[in-house]
């Protein structure tokens, strides 16, 4: 007995020892990938067969598309990226009110694809607002979920894409909650995506927190990970960086509205390398790469559970609105094929 005994503590650390690194590659190979949104506002960019190469070539396995681009489409198959396709905001009511419609759009840019693609989440509207495309999203996500089951791909999951513009109190993140205006329409959405066991995809800035915040309350420490010390006492957790803050104010807000059980995605998050305050590569670096490690190991609401997480943007976008310069340089490259800044991916 003693003899097994000492066995079994002699293999105990071996046997952690190679279950640790089955947990790490597990991480690795799925939840702990972070992705690239393939933004495509700017007239100067590189075709997509280029820019599935650039994904390809910098280790970037997933990617997030916001129009249904069928010539990127193409590109992307028999690539393995793993991929989010956007229903454009200006087709919500379209595919509110049709069910029809819905279903030729899933026919041409899902279903025409989904042999050669590995389509994650159809993200049904960005940051939609209060109005007529917020009153049309969810019979949208309906009609678009319908249509996927309907064509036998009930396992891509619909979700929306929601902004930190949609909640209030973040501060601390155990008050957050959704906006009233917002909660209005998104309500049955959350219902919805707790029943099926969908995310939440949230687009989350600490740039534009930092960038608009008052009397200097959010220190570019804070805002960047680089802050040493917590900053934040929410008890039972104190916050050192801003997007914890962030995406922890998110989980209390879908807490006090039935979506507890909802993982949240971060279907944007990035640092403009100029045209605003506290631009520049040396900052958009730092952003980046400590983004892509953080996330890694959640956040103090949900510590150890990876985050997935898309930077944005893969390109810099020169059609994006001149009065608001800083829109247009998120890119980790310039439109020339040039990386602007070290990023490591795996
Ligand atoms: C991509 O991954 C490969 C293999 O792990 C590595 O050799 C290569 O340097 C990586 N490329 C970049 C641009 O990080
Ligand atoms: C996307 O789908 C809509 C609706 O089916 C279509 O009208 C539009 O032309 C498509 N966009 C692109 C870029 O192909």
């Amino acid at each position: 007995m003693k003899m097994s005994g000492d066995k079994m503590l002699a293999s105990s650390p071996m046997l952690m020892f190679l279950l640790s690194l089955l947990m790490a590659s597990f991480f690795h190979t799925t939840a702990g990938q972070v992705g690239v949104c393939f933004g495509q506002k700017g007239n100067n960019l590189p075709n997509p067969r280029e820019v599935v190469a650039m994904y390809k070539l910098n280790n970037i396995t997933r990617m997030r598309m916001y129009e249904n681009n069928t010539e990127a489409l193409n590109a992307l198959r028999g690539s393995g990226i793993e991929f989010i396709l956007d229903v454009p905001n200006h087709f919500l009511k379209l595919f509110a009110d049709s069910q029809t419609e819905a279903n030729a759009w899933v026919q041409n840019y899902v279903k025409n694809y989904h042999n050669d693609i590995r389509f994650r989440y159809i993200s049904v509207g960005n940051e939609v607002k209060p109005g007529d495309q917020g009153t049309a999203l969810f019979q949208a996500m309906q009609n678009i979920d319908k249509a996927l089951s309907d064509a036998g791909l009930s396992n891509i999951k619909v979700s929306t894409t929601t902004y930190m513009g949609a909640f209030t109190e973040t501060f601390p993140p155990s008050h957050g909650r959704f906006k009233d205006e917002f909660l209005n329409f998104l309500q049955p959405a959350i219902h919805f995506l707790a029943g099926k066991g969908s995310p939440l995809l949230v687009n989350i800035y600490t740039y534009f927190s930092y960038k608009d915040s008052k009397n200097d309350d959010i220190p570019l420490a804070y805002a960047l990970f680089t802050e040493t010390n917590p900053r934040v006492l929410d008890n039972p957790h104190t916050y050192q960086n801003l997007f914890d803050a962030n995406i922890d104010s998110v989980y209390a807000a879908l807490e006090k509205s039935g979506g507890g059980s909802l993982d949240v995605v971060v279907s944007e998050s990035g640092w403009p390398t100029q045209g605003g305050k506290e631009t520049s590569k040396e900052n958009a670096k730092t952003y980046v790469n400590n983004l892509i490690q953080h996330v890694k190991n959640g956040s103090p609401r949900r510590p150890g559970k990876p985050i997935e997480t898309y930077i944005f943007a893969m390109f810099d976008e020169n059609d994006k609105p001149e009065e608001t310069p800083v829109e247009r340089y998120w890119g980790l490259f310039s439109p020339d094929k040039v990386r602007k800044y070290d990023v490591t991916f795996n």
